[in-house]
């Protein structure tokens, strides 16, 4: 699906990455008893970027809305609960109340702030990097940083793992 819908290889690769990550953390959760489906959360990570070759084509502000484009792309293929984990993992979706509602929109997007490009970094390596890419959403960050690693040790404790 996303060699058709032409995704630029860098992010084919950069999904791949946050694939390894949810899944990593996916799987231990469900061996605790957690309730992921683990079929969701692979096809979701694999696919939460596949508007965003279209939104830098489109010239759009992709940030913005390259998980709204997904979504819309998907829905349009019938992938109801995909484009839902596509649309949740845009940024500023830790601020809506109720976006990241189900562990695999969770753990997609956080798995998304753990990859830089497609290396695996930490939350604070991916906010500081964020924040210079894109200066207008430096408060935004800011005020995200305690929330995500609220949701990075909630997380964590789920699957029984340390940071
Ligand atoms: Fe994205």
């Amino acid at each position: 699906m996303l060699r058709d819908s032409g995704t630029l290889d860098n992010i084919i690769a950069h999904s791949v990455a946050v694939t390894d990550i949810a899944m990593e953390l996916g799987r231990a959760m469900a061996a605790r008893g957690e309730k992921v489906d683990l079929r969701l959360l692979e096809a979701g990570s694999l696919l939460h970027d596949i508007g965003k070759t279209e939104g830098l084509k489109g010239g759009h502000e992709s940030e913005v809305s390259h998980g709204d484009i997904g979504a819309e792309m998907l829905n349009k293929m019938g992938y109801r609960r995909l484009a839902e984990i596509a649309r949740a993992h845009m940024f500023s979706k830790i601020f809506e109340k109720g976006a990241l509602d189900t562990w695999e929109k969770k753990l997609v997007y956080y798995a998304d702030k753990r990859v830089n490009h497609d290396k695996r970094v930490r939350l604070s390596e991916r906010l500081d990097y964020l924040t210079n890419r894109y200066p207008r959403g430096a408060e935004m960050f800011r005020k995200a940083r305690p929330m995500l690693l609220r949701m990075e040790k909630e997380i964590f404790e789920k699957a029984g793992m340390t940071i």
